[in-house]
């Protein structure tokens, strides 16, 4: 299962194994410790964090706890692993079995989730499709 620890008002630490399709759809394995994703926005490389959430008032006020329904979802690998898909100009859309924790120890588990990797969206670490009204 792939395990993602939300970082108050930072990044997304990647723990475990997973495939990860880019925006062009081409994949590769990647197997972490500790790979950190962005979801301020303001990276400089994309899909990574690069410590640009330090250079703002990047203010996340997580909430896992909420009741949160994907929709359209996307199929997961068969051979049981979880795949992250980085959606052009949208979230990261995780198929597959994931779980998330926060610093307050509170965890989501399921199979289908998207992640906002804008910043803009009012229930992160979930997409709430804010990115259609940004730039
Ligand atoms: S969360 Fe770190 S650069 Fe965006």
């Amino acid at each position: 299962m792939l395990k993602i620890k939300v970082i108050k008002d930072g990044p997304l630490y990647f723990f475990g194994t997973f495939v990860y399709l880019n925006e062009e759809m081409l994949s590769r394995v990647m197997k972490h410790d500790s790979l950190a994703f962005c979801r301020c926005g303001r990276t400089g490389r994309a899909p990574f964090c690069d410590e640009s959430h330090n250079s703002f008032s990047f203010n996340t006020q997580d909430q896992l706890e909420c009741e949160y329904v994907v929709t359209n979802e996307r199929p997961s690998p068969e051979d049981g692993s979880t795949a992250v898909a980085g959606i052009k100009g949208g979230p990261l859309h995780i198929s597959g079995p994931v779980s998330l924790v926060d610093e307050r120890s509170v965890i989501w588990q399921g199979n289908q989730v998207k992640l906002c990797r804008c910043g803009a969206s009012q229930m992160k670490p979930f997409c709430d499709g804010a990115h259609k009204k940004i730039d």
